[in-house]
């Protein structure tokens, strides 16, 4: 058994219905994600179906709901507090998994080079402000793409503009819906590589370079 040093606290942030999270929870539970624990769930919003994942795996979790700030910088202030608060030991990652507000200048640079986001087209088609839930699939059934997928990146404070860690590419059937694929973006690609990014995290096979980023064979 490897000493809780080795281990890889995460908290997740989300806003909806909390399927990345759930991926993320499963492959802790099924052993895919050995070395990592989901310290805290962190919610933009009150009543989402992910608060209700944490709470049914027994992760704590706390609502920190942007309408109630007048402002970014008093909301970047909150979500520091409300990360310290949730959870007990050091955060090594923060994970955006559905999480659809902009974070606040001091968190980014607290946690610089350890948050990830996941988005759902593969940046930089479809992506920046605006481009969120079913609207990167609209856009892409729109423009005609052959391929769509999941990026996932490395949050800076330019929205969807971070290096990139991994991305994994789905093909666009001519009869797809930006329901239908949003569903195979999910479920092939988002709930794919955001788990396999943590591990990479975990394994601290990642380095930032600039605007790139070296995945490491070996762990550092
Ligand atoms: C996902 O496509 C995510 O990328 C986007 O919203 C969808 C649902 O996210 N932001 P989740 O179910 O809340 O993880």
């Amino acid at each position: 058994m490897k000493g809780n040093d080795n281990v890889l606290n995460i908290a997740v942030f989300v806003s909806g219905s909390g399927t990345n999270l759930q991926a993320i929870i499963d492959h802790i539970a099924d052993g895919r994600l050995p070395d990592v624990r989901i310290s805290g769930v962190l919610a933009s919003r009150e009543g989402v179906y992910a608060l209700e994942r944490a709470h049914l795996a027994g992760i704590p979790s706390v609502v920190i709901s942007r309408s109630r700030y007048p402002d970014l910088d008093t909301y970047d202030q909150a979500m520091l507090q409300a990360l310290d608060v949730l959870t007990q030991e050091p955060v090594g990652l923060v994970v955006l998994a559905g999480f659809l507000s902009l974070l606040g200048p001091r968190l980014v640079r607290r946690y610089a080079g350890r948050i990830i986001n996941v988005h759902p087209a593969l940046i930089p088609s479809f992506c920046g402000p605006g481009m969120y839930g079913i609207k990167p699939h609209e856009a892409a059934i729109a423009r005609g793409v052959r391929v769509s997928g999941a990026t996932v990146h490395i949050v800076d404070e330019v929205y969807d503009a971070g290096p990139i860690i991994l991305q994994k590419a789905v093909e666009v059937y001519q009869d797809d819906t930006p329901q239908t694929l949003q569903l195979r973006v999910m479920k092939e690609a988002e709930q794919v590589i955001l788990p396999e990014a943590i591990r990479l995290f975990a394994e601290k096979r990642i380095a930032i370079d600039g605007r790139i980023v070296r995945i490491r064979e070996e762990s550092q």
